[in-house]
């Protein structure tokens, strides 16, 4: 395992648990962004499971050209770089691979009631503390590599946290009102990431969508879906098989959406 001498990733190191999952783990103190990294390492021939972790990300990267606050010493800003073989329409499982990861370790180390709300953001009490990137570059029929990259608002405080998503964003912290260990955290959700990742590359995703809609914040809600400029209103029904939201708009017609931003609209 090849590791930095951060604090962080060596008690992640003595904890780790995985098989595939963090053998190689390349931690920084400052990074621009941990997925760039990670990509630029996919690139040459990293292999599955490789991870890149930073205490600070210069220029975090959120989706839709976001960026993602990504202050020191308090969050988790991690990318792994994975090698499915997969047919590319099957890549935004991954993101709900990852998602439903992150929920059910955090579920698990603080007893908090995290949700996911479509595509992949981590709400607890309907604020967002965690976000996902997935990459992927397609090679042929294939995914050639795909880098997950997940920030988490761990022990932000309110000063911590972005100014312009305000009173949306929330952290573990303010939410359990006491700190979380985040190598602890890491190690937990690298441990659910390998069995649920597991599953998905032997094809068997209904235990990973039927996770999903468990944990799911946005089904039977009432949604607005911003593409660029392009809103669609209607009732999210279900999560399709390949991971797109299967809406049912005002007038009854039934359609399929595959990426988006996503409000989630009172019923006044
Ligand atoms: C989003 O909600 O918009 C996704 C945010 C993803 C942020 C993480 S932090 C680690 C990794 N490196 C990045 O530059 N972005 C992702």
């Amino acid at each position: 395992m090849e590791v930095s001498s951060s604090i962080l990733s060596e008690q992640i190191r003595d904890g780790l648990t995985t098989r595939w999952l963090g053998q190689t783990i390349h931690c920084y103190d400052a990074v621009d962004s941990t997925n760039l990294l990670a990509i630029e390492m996919a690139k040459q021939g990293a292999p599955e499971g490789t991870v890149v972790l930073a205490e600070q990300q210069l220029s975090g990267r959120g989706r839709g050209n976001r960026s993602w606050h990504s202050p020191a010493g308090v969050g988790v800003y991690c990318s792994i770089v994975l090698r499915p073989k997969m047919a590319p329409a099957k890549g935004q499982l991954i993101t709900l691979v990852a998602s439903v990861s992150i929920v059910k370790a955090i579920a698990h180390m603080t007893g908090l009631s995290p949700q996911v709300k479509w595509p992949n953001d981590i709400l607890i009490n309907d604020r967002k503390v965690a976000g996902i990137l997935l990459e992927s570059r397609v090679s042929g029929a294939q995914i050639g590599y795909a880098v997950i990259g997940f920030g988490i608002n761990v022990n932000n405080d309110s000063a911590d946290l972005p100014e312009d998503i305000g009173a949306k964003a929330s952290s573990l912290l303010l939410e359990l009102k006491k700190p979380v260990d985040r190598s602890t955290l890491v190690i937990e959700i690298f441990s659910e990431l390998e069995r649920i990742y597991d599953i998905f590359q032997h094809h068997d995703f209904s235990l990973i969508l039927e996770q999903w809609r468990h944990y799911s914040s946005t089904l039977g809600q009432r949604v607005r879906i911003w593409q660029k400029d392009k809103a669609t209103e209607g009732i999210a029904l279900d999560l399709t098989e390949d991971g797109g939201l299967l809406l049912k708009l005002e007038e009854g017609k039934k359609v399929v959406v595959h990426a988006g931003d996503v409000e989630h609209l009172r019923i006044i």
